[in-house]
């Protein structure tokens, strides 16, 4: 059989009930995903391997087995429930890459709750804006972002219980608690809430171009995705390390680090330490990694810093490398060819979509810049931006569309049903990006059709940025659009008018783009600030976004007959 042959293979006679009988799930039975990456793991035999290893930015290691994690995430979903808290109320995680954060996030879901995983790089504003959205009930969090939930909690009156996993001996307020995973008495035994295919699981914020992030809610049922497309994808086999990059503040970091390659019984290694090319080398290096998730800012990263480097170790454990977040450019698939000896397949996928939709299946042959071909079991194209109907003769550009019915699928945007509806168009999902298909069915990645900025392959909404920018007393009017960087593909830029009184300077754009670092994250601070005397609108008085963006990408404007004359 070629390599071809597998993906064609796949194809033929497809069904999602693959997935279901490989994870022994029958339509009407409990399906809990808590209890799947864990018990079920035990149960098959493999209690004794390695779950998760991990070492943080200082080198000190951990290291979980599955029985391990089977316990201390029945020890978390206890004390959850002693804590009064019930199925179905928003559990918050808020911390680094920690081993709680993993297991927290199964302890949640075995307690019936919905886990409410965000970046622990958010300011408060951006914390309260979710938080406030999914009236959380409690949130896990680390002593160093107490400050941060302290700051905002008068506006949170929902906000029950805040969970301090590292607090020991640090005074704590009312409605704070101290709890030490590991210090605390081991629950062997939990009855794991029977929740069904279609009971809530977890809810990811996400960004759009109008309005604050929305709610992106999964359920249970998502697992037979996640976990049958990191098998496939992935290529996941039973004796893999496997390293995933991403965050699980993000989607990429819950579907793929921890849902998919645990639901599969595979040893994953995290390191909870920001870039820098020796150290993840040496990483690889030390743990014998084999399939690497990772994503291009960090892969443009890797071949700045050059081949040499990658001769100066031992990678030779690396057997499979995928990509995702931004577009894979044709270079960076052949660099790593060159560098590594083996190619990143790139993975398109979205927080709505729960998991890989279009990829680079292993084995079938790779064309450089190309996002691959649907997942067997999708069925994907192209849609006329005008009337949504089918445009995919090859090389038209159009909008990315999905047929919906694949279990990871979100079901609704929390308090938002009119946004997840207006998804739909013509029986298709609509992305929100844009590609054409060329004649053997791969798609080509264009970009985006909205405005959200995609830095370093995370969304951040134009919205927010605005909205926060006017909290800044020198700020009357502003707008925030991407611009391209060489390494991040896109970072923010705002453009601003000032209040009367304000005058432009140095000091004054340091400050707004700080005051934005606070609030918001570093993600969606500003990397550069223009003053001007105002901002291009619509003659119904809409700031032009779009007329902005172009001039800093040098494209064409478009249609501007609506624009308002000064
Ligand atoms: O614009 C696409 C881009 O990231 C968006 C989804 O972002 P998010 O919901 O945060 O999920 C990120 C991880 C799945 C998409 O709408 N994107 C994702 N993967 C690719 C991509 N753009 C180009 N190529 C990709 N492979």
């Amino acid at each position: 059989m070629t390599d071809q042959l597998m993906y064609e293979d796949r194809l033929k006679g497809f069904d999602w009930s693959i997935s279901e009988k490989e994870l022994g799930y029958r339509k009407g039975d409990t399906i809990n995903i808590g209890w799947h990456c864990s018990d079920r793991i035990c149960k098959l035999g493999h209690g004794r391997k390695p779950a998760l290893i991990w070492e943080d930015f200082l080198g000190t290691g951990k290291s979980f087995t599955y029985d391990d994690v089977r316990i201390l995430s029945n020890t978390i979903a206890r004390y959850v429930c002693d804590l009064g808290l019930k199925p179905g109320e928003r559990i918050c995680l808020f911390m680094d890459r920690i081993p709680e954060l993993y297991i927290g996030f199964l302890g949640v879901l075995k307690m019936g709750g919905i886990v409410q995983p965000l970046f622990s790089a958010f300011g408060d504003e951006s914390l309260w804006t979710r938080l406030n959205d999914a009236k959380t009930s409690a949130i896990f969090t680390q002593k160093k972002y107490v400050p941060k939930v302290r700051k905002i909690r008068d506006k949170l009156p929902e906000l029950r219980h805040v969970i301090v996993v590292d607090a020991a001996g640090s005074p704590l307020k009312e409605g704070e608690h101290s709890f030490a995973m590991e210090e605390v008495p081991r629950v062997d035994h939990f009855d794991v809430f029977p929740s069904m295919a279609e009971t809530p699981s977890v809810l990811h914020y996400t960004s759009g171009t109008t309005g604050q992030p929305k709610g992106a809610q999964h359920v249970h049922y998502s697992l037979i995705s996640q976990y049958l497309t990191a098998k496939w994808v992935l290529d996941l086999r039973p004796d893999d390390i496997y390293w995933c990059n991403a965050d699980p503040g993000w989607v990429t970091g819950t579907s793929y680090g921890i849902i998919g390659p645990w639901s599969n019984g595979i040893t994953q290694v995290v390191l909870d330490s920001g870039f820098n090319t020796e150290r993840w080398y040496a990483f690889i290096q030390k743990h014998r990694v084999t399939v690497w998730y990772s994503a291009p800012t960090a892969i443009r990263l890797l071949m700045r810093d050059g081949k040499d480097l990658v001769a100066k170790c031992d990678l030779s454990s690396l057997r499979h490398l995928c990509s995702v977040g931004e577009p894979l450019n044709a270079e960076a698939v052949i660099w790593s060819k060159e560098a590594y000896g083996l190619p990143f397949h790139d993975t398109f996928w979205q927080t709505e979509t729960g998991c890989i939709v279009v990829t680079n299946f292993p084995g079938m042959p790779i064309k450089a810049g190309s996002m691959g071909r649907p997942f067997p079991g999708m069925t994907a194209t192209v849609l006329d931006p005008k009337n949504f109907e089918q445009y995919d003769a090859p090389g038209r550009v159009g909008l990315i569309a999905l047929r919906p019915g694949w279990p990871s699928l979100i079901r609704t945007y929390w308090n938002n049903p009119t946004g997840y509806a207006n998804k739909f168009k013509n029986g298709w999902y609509v992305t929100g990006d844009r590609a054409s298909i060329d004649k053997d069915g791969y798609f080509w990645f264009v970009g985006r059709d909205d405005d959200v900025i995609n830095t370093g392959g995370h969304l951040v909404g134009p919205f927010e940025i605005e909205s926060a920018l006017l909290e800044h007393p020198a700020v009357a009017e502003s707008a925030a659009v991407a611009k391209p960087d060489p390494v991040n593909m896109e970072v923010v830029k705002a453009f601003v008018t000032l209040k009367k009184g304000y005058e432009v300077n140095d000091d004054l754009e340091l400050e707004i783009m700080n005051f934005i670092r606070k609030k918001l994250s570093p993600l969606a601070m500003p990397q550069e600030i223009e003053f001007v005397p105002s901002l291009p609108k619509t003659r119904s008085g809409k700031i032009m976004r779009r007329v902005l963006r172009a001039q800093e990408w040098g494209e064409p404007v478009g249609d501007i007959s609506t624009l308002m004359e000064d």
